[in-house]
């Protein structure tokens, strides 16, 4: 294991690789290594950091009393909002997709308890999100707050997310960075801060414009500068494919094993459905011996509760994903 400083949004973040023993891995010959992002403020471990760093900045320059973004019930990324704005005492609102607001929800009510404060939209009206109209309304409505995309993707997302050195593992130079990918700010910051490396997005939604926002947000990050658009990344299903938030047993177990054989916990909606998409590559002998992968861990922890308040995980295997992991 090694670990390593890393600055991101308001925190002291730490990079901790892990080089994964799997026996399938392991058969295969491939070196599959692990890097998370670690900060002193749990919900904002992962991509969270990376993404708000320069959003957070923005808002700083431009004296804007906070941040009005958009998210799901259970959505790391209003978490990670929350818990930042309370920090740095800055105002959140988010507009969430629900029909009320649920007070068994903890996602909700950690929001709440941040001083988060929100507006409920349809899934009709969530679906206009990206219209210009819309968010013209919004900027007009809410003229103190900054305007954050879902997810945190947008080119000040994208530009966090390219700071960290993914491609640099401490055996050498990655052939493949490997992610989970939801709005895809993620997968486009990897594929612009790694040139020279091959990076995999796993989309864990049925969504066929996921693959257009990607690249829409590498052309909007570049700007005029066009000459350098990266060809270094693709994005794949999981298997079975399925919509976002669900996840097949399979996916479920393959969590609960890789807890008990590597002491890391992944969730089953996002990095676990893409490590588990990931493993089924290397078995299937998708990647060319001696090959050396990395899987980066995009955090999101805090959705386990959620699952278990509605019960689609037992408390069994709440109590195993959510125990500390190993140091
Ligand atoms: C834990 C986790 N992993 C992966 C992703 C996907 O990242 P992106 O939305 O940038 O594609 C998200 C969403 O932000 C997430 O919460």
């Amino acid at each position: 294991m090694s670990t390593a400083s890393y600055l991101a949004a308001d925190a002291l973040s730490t990079i901790r690789w892990q080089l994964l023993a799997s026996p399938s891995v392991q058969a295969a010959g491939i070196k599959l290594w692990l890097c998370q992002l670690h900060t002193a403020q749990p919900l904002l471990a992962g991509n969270k950091c990376l993404k708000l760093k320069y959003h957070i900045q923005q808002i700083q320059q431009l004296q804007c009393a906070g941040i009005l973004t958009f998210g799901g019930a259970y959505s790391n990324h209003l978490a990670a909002v929350a818990a930042v704005c309370q920090q740095l005492g800055l105002k959140s609102h988010a507009l969430l997709r629900a029909d009320s607001l649920d007070p068994k929800n903890p996602t909700v009510t950690y929001c709440l308890s941040q001083g988060m404060t929100f507006s409920l939209l349809s899934r009709e009206q969530y679906r206009t999100r990206q219209q210009t109209d819309f968010l013209q309304q919004l900027k007009l409505q809410y003229a103190d707050l900054y305007l954050v995309p879902e997810g945190g993707s947008s080119s000040l997302g994208v530009q966090g997310v390219a700071e960290l050195p993914l491609a640099l593992t401490p055996a050498g130079q990655a052939d493949l960075i490997c992610c989970a990918s939801a709005s895809g700010g993620t997968l486009a910051g990897i594929a612009l801060g790694q040139p020279h490396c091959q990076v995999l997005g796993i989309s864990v939604l049925r969504d066929s414009s996921l693959s257009s926002r990607v690249q829409q947000l590498i052309t909007d990050t570049l700007g005029k500068d066009s000459s350098t658009m990266p060809g270094n990344w693709h994005l794949t299903d999981t298997e079975p494919a399925l919509a976002y938030g669900k996840f097949s047993q399979q996916q479920l177990q393959f969590c609960l094993e890789f807890k008990r054989e590597n002491g890391i916990t992944l969730e089953p909606v996002y990095t676990g459905k893409a490590m588990h998409k990931l493993y089924q590559l290397i078995n299937s002998g998708h990647f060319a011996r001696g090959s050396r992968l990395v899987f980066f861990h995009t955090g999101g922890l805090q959705g386990l509760a959620g699952l278990y308040s509605r019960g689609k995980i037992s408390q069994a295997d709440y109590v195993l994903l959510s125990a500390p992991e190993a140091d």
